[in-house]
């Protein structure tokens, strides 16, 4: 078969659907296994490759290290037919068409970038690529990253060039951890190419998974801003309704009805305030551009005060318990506290980046004897991360002097007040910072309501 940027579009799918072309994607984790899986499922041979063993064994046994709905049946489906793995990025190189790269980019604790591995992967590509290679990257990278790094190393590293003997493109994923699958086929996808010929390759490829349509951009820098503007928009959306907020708390709104009110206007889309921004992007990415912006000469104000603001809201969550705590007539030292959602978000399985765990650290720092409920993480799982849990919601909560609801999962929003106000010792708080209950029915509990935005005398 001719290389697969020789192929015309037809060709391509063509390809794909009868086995013809060999996908190999590299980092098989919350984003790059579901990706591997489609392709497999569009009918391309895959090879999933990691550098960790642990990931290797569990997907060569057909277990998915991710939670996400449906996974592990289609890996199971198209494991060793269609999808093999190993952790030896150069053969996999040697023997692929296309290679996908899905690994993780992520800042230092001084908040620069940081894209060892993305310039590791490339370099091990580079030492066994074909000519006549297509290059996808799809990892979350600033402006300038795929060609100052990417296809730097790559061409250094094969002695091949893009644009003429390798097409290279950048196509960022736009998927949120646990509903990937659902959100790679559906959502548009956004391409920018090294040139015309690997727009037009890669995109023939990626329609073999997407059905959601091809948004082909000027260049490749255009495509990598997209997707952190994307993250930016949220993270300084949310930052105004955190900022917004504590306003209200502080001068007797409540933001929730104040909020609902406003939104009835159809330009404002005020989102929703929270104990803070985790998970892997939104905390993450926007310092991708304000690096770039740096060297660029320009100072990204808003979006560095967004982050700032956002990062504050564990702080702001202890204070709030610890004023509830003191209306108990209790000191947060040594009093019992139970943080309802370890996620990073609702309704999935992943605690990366998750303010609730920045806030348990404060807690136990005051001196708080804090557990953990979340029922997307076993007891033992929760206790792996360093925190006390048990068997049950009544067991965690049983005897408890506060409960602090941090995750929106739709599990809490079903729970009946009156089963958290029994198990409470009292006097008694309840700090809501997703708003599932409406604060008067909690008051006439005699339990002391606070919850993020909500005034206190509202
Ligand atoms: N998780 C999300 O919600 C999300 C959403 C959109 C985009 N992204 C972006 O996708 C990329 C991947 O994120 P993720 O959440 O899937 O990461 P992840 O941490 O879930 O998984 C990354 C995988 O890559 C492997 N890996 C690390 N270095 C490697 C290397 N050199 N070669 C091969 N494998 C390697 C790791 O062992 C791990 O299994 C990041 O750039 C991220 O910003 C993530």
């Amino acid at each position: 078969m001719s290389s697969i940027i020789e192929l015309s579009q037809k060709a391509i799918k063509d390809a794909v659907k009868e086995g013809r072309l060999v996908i190999s994607v590299y980092g098989l984790g919350w984003m790059g296994l579901p990706t591997a899986i489609l392709f497999a499922e569009a009918g391309a041979k895959v090879i999933g490759v990691d550098i960790d063993p642990r990931v290797i064994e569990l997907i060569g046994h057909g277990e998915s290290p991710i939670e996400e709905p449906a996974l592990t049946v289609m890996l199971k489906k198209y494991l060793n037919s269609r999808i093999n793995v190993t952790s030896d990025l150069r053969k996999a190189a040697s023997e692929s068409d296309v290679m996908i790269l899905v690994v993780p980019t992520n800042v230092d604790e001084g908040k620069k970038p940081d894209y060892l591995s993305l310039e590791k992967t490339a370099k091990e590509i580079g030492l066994q690529m074909k000519k006549g290679s297509l290059i996808v990257l799809e990892s979350t990278v600033g402006p300038g990253v795929t060609e100052d790094v990417v296809k730097r190393t790559l061409e250094a590293n094969s002695g091949l060039k893009a644009g003429i003997d390798f097409c290279l493109v950048y196509s960022p994923i736009r998927a949120m951890a646990g509903k990937t699958l659902h959100d790679i086929r559906v959502y548009p996808r956004i391409i920018g190419g090294i040139d015309k010929k690997s727009l037009d390759v890669a995109s023939a490829l990626l329609e073999c998974v997407v059905s959601g349509g091809m948004v082909k951009v000027k260049d490749i820098q255009t495509a990598e801003a997209t997707k952190i503007f994307e993250n930016i928009y949220r993270d300084v959306n949310i930052a105004l309704v955190n900022e917004l907020a504590i306003f209200c708390e502080t001068v007797g709104i409540d933001f929730k009805e104040a909020k609902d009110a406003a939104n009835t206007q159809p330009y404002c889309h005020l989102h929703e305030p929270g104990v803070g921004v985790g998970g892997h992007c939104i905390p993450v990415n926007p310092y991708f551009l304000v690096d770039v912006a740096e060297k660029a000469g320009v100072d990204l104000k808003l979006i560095k005060t967004a982050r700032k603001i956002n990062d504050l809201m564990p702080e702001h969550t202890l204070q709030l318990v610890t004023t509830a705590l003191k209306s108990c007539k209790k000191r947060i030292k040594r009093a019992r506290i139970t943080v309802l959602g370890i996620s990073y978000r609702s309704n999935v399985k992943e605690a990366k980046n998750s303010p609730s765990r920045e806030i348990i650290k404060k807690l136990i720092e005051h001196g708080a004897r804090v557990s953990v409920y979340d029922p997307y993480f076993t007891v033992d799982e929760i206790k792996n991360m360093g925190y006390s849990s048990a068997e049950s919601f009544e067991k965690t909560v049983e005897g408890s002097d506060c409960v602090l609801i941090a995750v929106n999962h739709d599990a809490f929003k079903q729970l009946k007040l009156e089963n958290i106000t029994r198990l409470l010792r009292k006097p008694a708080c309840i700090i809501d910072g997703c708003r599932i209950f409406n604060p008067k029915e909690v008051m006439e509990k005699n339990i002391l309501y606070y919850g993020i935005g909500l005034g206190h005398d509202a």
